[in-house]
C-alpha cells in the first residue's frame, strides 16, 4: 500500500471537495456527457427495488440519486471513500434529500471488508486511481450474490489517439489525480482483464471516442 499516494489523493480531493460537483460539470463544455455516462454505468447494474448497492470511492455521492430511483427507500446504498472532505459533501447531499438508506464508510477501499449478499457494486471515475484495483475487484466479486452485478465507469487512453491528444487529455484531467504514474501503469488493461476473468456476461461500451468506458458483468 502506498501511503504517500494516499496522502496526495486526500490532499487533492480535500481542495476539490466543495466545488467538485461544479468542476465535474465543466467537461460538458468539451462535449463530455458525464451524466449520460453515469446513467449508462448505473443502468448496467440492473438494479431492482430493495437492492443493496456499494459504491467504491463514492466521493460527494453524485450517483446516489440514480441508485435511489432504482432501489427505492427499501434498498440500501453503502458509499466508501478515502477523503473525509468528499464524504462531508456526500453527507450534506444525504441530509438535504432526507435519505435514510445510505451508509457512508470512511476507509481506503483496499482495507474495506465487504459485507456478503450484495446485489451490486459500482465505481465511477475512481478505481483506476488505486494501483491495487484488481485485488479490490476480486474482493468485490466475492461479496456479490450469485447473479449480482458489478459495473465500472472509467477512463482509458485510446490506442488510436495521437500523443498530442493524449497529453491534452491528461492535462485536462490532472486536477483529479490522474498522473503520469496512471498513464504509465495503464490500469484500464488489467481492470478490463480482471473483469473478464472474474465475471460472466461481461459487456463493454466505449464513449467519447474511447476515452471513457463502462464495463459490467455478473457473478456466475
Ligand atoms: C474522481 S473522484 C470520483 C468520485 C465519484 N465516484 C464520482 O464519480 O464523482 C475519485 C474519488 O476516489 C477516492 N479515492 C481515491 N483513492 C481511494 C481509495 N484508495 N479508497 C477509497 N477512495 C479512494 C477519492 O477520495 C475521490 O473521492
Amino acid at each position: 500500500m502506498n501511503a504517500s499516494l494516499n496522502q496526495e489523493i486526500i490532499e487533492i480531493y480535500r481542495k476539490r471537495a466543495q466545488n467538485y460537483d461544479i468542476t465535474a460539470n465543466l467537461y460538458y463544455l468539451l462535449g463530455y456527457r458525464e451524466w449520460a455516462y453515469r446513467q449508462t454505468a448505473v443502468d448496467a447494474l440492473h438494479l431492482q427495488p430493495g437492492d443493496t448497492v456499494i459504491e467504491i470511492a463514492c466521493g460527494t455521492g453524485l450517483n446516489f440519486s440514480l441508485y435511489q430511483e432504482a432501489i427505492g427507500p427499501q434498498g440500501k446504498i453503502i458509499g466508501l471513500d478515502l477523503t473525509d472532505a468528499m464524504l462531508t459533501q456526500a453527507r450534506q447531499r444525504i441530509q438535504g434529500n432526507g435519505w435514510e438508506n445510505v451508509e457512508l464508510v470512511h476507509t481506503d477501499a483496499r482495507n474495506y471488508a465487504f459485507p456478503t449478499g450484495v446485489n451490486a457494486i459500482i465505481s465511477t471515475y475512481a478505481l483506476s486511481l488505486i494501483p491495487e484495483s484488481d485485488q479490490i475487484l476480486e474482493k468485490g466479486v466475492n461479496a456479490l450474490t450469485s447473479g449480482g452485478r458489478l459495473a465500472l465507469l472509467e477512463l482509458q487512453v485510446p490506442e488510436k489517439w495521437p500523443d498530442w491528444l493524449v497529453n491534452t487529455g491528461i492535462w485536462l484531467i490532472k486536477p483529479f489525480a490522474v498522473t503520469d504514474e496512471w498513464l504509465a501503469r495503464r490500469p484500464w488493461e488489467s481492470i478490463q482483464k480482471t473483469m473478464r476473468e472474474q465475471l460472466v456476461d461481461v459487456s463493454m461500451t466505449e464513449m467519447y471516442q474511447g476515452l471513457t468506458y463502462v464495463i459490467a458483468g455478473s457473478k456466475s
